[in-house]
């Protein structure tokens, strides 16, 4: 299979030293890649500003902001048979990005933002007979959201994973996810490392690919 992930945090400037983000530190999306590469499909990987080396075989473009990560997907979704959408985006961006480093003396207290594109809901058109996995991170009712955004967002996939669990979510090598596939039952996952969480998303691309 082609296999397109995007992976990491979006930044969203103010200016050019200031900017929006979030915790995401890549490593899932990035242990996916690895994991789809090494099981020998063609992986892309959309990356985020992340601190991780590019896993051999794997094709790497980098992206700064939620925008510059949708043109990438947009740009590069029709030649893949899947899209995984482990990217944490960022929901809102400042309404002016100023090319300039702003002064303390011209700012204000209060910060205008502007919503950024979801990018699931903006290549939606472009799904056709391709898999859609989402990622869902939260922080309450982990496995009632990712059922929501599953539905919302019209994805074949999504794994769900509680963030204030200290073994799983941002910055650790391990994660406890929980997949929960279109019209089946929820299926939780062990305390894994990120990587055999990957291999276990590509197994269940591979059979859903295969259906
Ligand atoms: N996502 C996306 N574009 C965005 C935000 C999120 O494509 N602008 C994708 C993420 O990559 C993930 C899925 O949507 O695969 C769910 O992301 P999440 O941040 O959990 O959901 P939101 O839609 O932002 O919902 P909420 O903020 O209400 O939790």
């Amino acid at each position: 299979m082609k296999i397109l992930i995007t992976a990491g945090p979006t930044r969203e400037h103010l200016d050019p030293v200031r900017f929006l983000s979030n915790r995401s530190s890549g490593r899932m999306g990035f242990a996916l890649a690895r994991a789809a590469a090494e099981r020998g499909h063609e992986v892309t990987l959309i990356a985020g500003p992340v601190a991780l080396p590019t896993p051999t075989g794997v094709t790497r473009t980098d992206v700064v902001s939620a925008r510059e990560m949708l043109a990438a997907v947009e740009r590069l979704l029709p030649a893949h048979d899947a899209l995984v959408m482990s990217a944490a985006v960022a929901d809102w961006r400042p309404k002016r990005n100023s090319p300039a480093k702003l002064k303390k003396a011209a700012m204000t207290p209060v910060l205008e933002l502007e919503p950024n594109p979801d990018i699931l809901a903006a290549v939606r058109d472009l799904k056709g007979k391709r898999l859609f996995v989402g990622f869902a991170a939260e922080t309450g009712d982990p496995l009632g959201e990712a059922r929501r955004k599953l539905e919302a967002k019209g994805l074949d996939l999504i794994v769900a994973n509680d963030v204030t669990l200290p073994d799983a979510g941002f910055e650790v090598e391990t994660n406890r996810v929980t997949l929960i596939a279109k019209n089946a039952a929820p299926v939780p996952l062990p305390l894994l490392s990120k990587y055999e969480v990957g291999l276990r998303i590509v197994t269940w691309l591979e059979s859903a690919c295969s259906l």
